[in-house]
């Protein structure tokens, strides 16, 4: 048996099979690799990246990451930790972060999907060391108890009352109900939302 002289000859795969391959190279032929295009060593060479932009700073994340889940990206590759883990299932808010603007459920994002957007947690409410007014309501009405769900009730009632900056208890009670908390602090919750507002129309 002739053995393969692996040395001598390289059989790509791609576009030719092993045994014409090994035939070939048995009878004295010598096969070239197809030559990669530049494009093609670059694309192998380098991963391609997303970018969006996290409480102000420009970051790019590696392809391989593209369908992992966002609020596991923000946690574990960012080290944001405010941003917290409930259901994994859309369904507490727990997980809640602006995207453009808009109070959404990190855990049922990728970063695909949120390529080219701006992103900000509760990390980036803070501006020049100063607490954003809804954090200071929040302090003001004492509502923390265990404090797990209260990042994401303070990012959805920030984007709410962006958009909504006079509104009714009937509003504030229809807009917060999506943001569950285990220790019961809604009373308190829905008095920090409405003391945002008022403080804001005072400003
Ligand atoms: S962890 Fe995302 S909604 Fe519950
Ligand atoms: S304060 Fe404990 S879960 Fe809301």
């Amino acid at each position: 048996m002739v053995g393969f002289p692996q040395s001598t000859v390289r059989c790509p795969m791609s576009s030719v099979s092993r045994r014409a391959c090994k035939s070939a190279a048995e009878s004295g032929a010598i096969i070239k690799a197809k030559p990669q295009s530049r494009v093609q060593s670059l694309q192998q060479s380098m991963e391609r990246l997303m970018e969006f932009e996290i409480n102000g700073d420009l970051v790019s994340l590696p392809e391989k990451l593209r369908h992992a889940s966002l609020l596991d990206v923000i946690r574990d590759h960012f080290g944001l930790k405010g941003t917290k883990f409930g259901c994994g299932r859309g369904l507490c808010g727990a997980c809640t972060v602006h995207v453009d603007g808009l109070a959404t459920r990190s855990c049922q994002m990728t970063p695909a999907s949120v390529a080219g957007s701006s992103i900000v947690t509760i990390e980036g409410l803070v501006d020049g060391g100063r607490l954003h007014p809804v954090q200071k309501a929040w302090i003001s009405e004492r509502v923390p108890q265990c404090g797990y769900c209260q990042p994401g009730q303070i990012m959805t009632a920030v984007a709410f009352l962006r958009h909504s900056p006079s509104p009714s208890d009937a509003d504030i009670r229809a807009t917060m109900s999506g943001n569950l908390c285990r220790c019961g602090t809604y009373p308190r919750i829905r008095a920090a939302v409405a003391r945002a507002a008022r403080d804001a129309g005072h400003d």
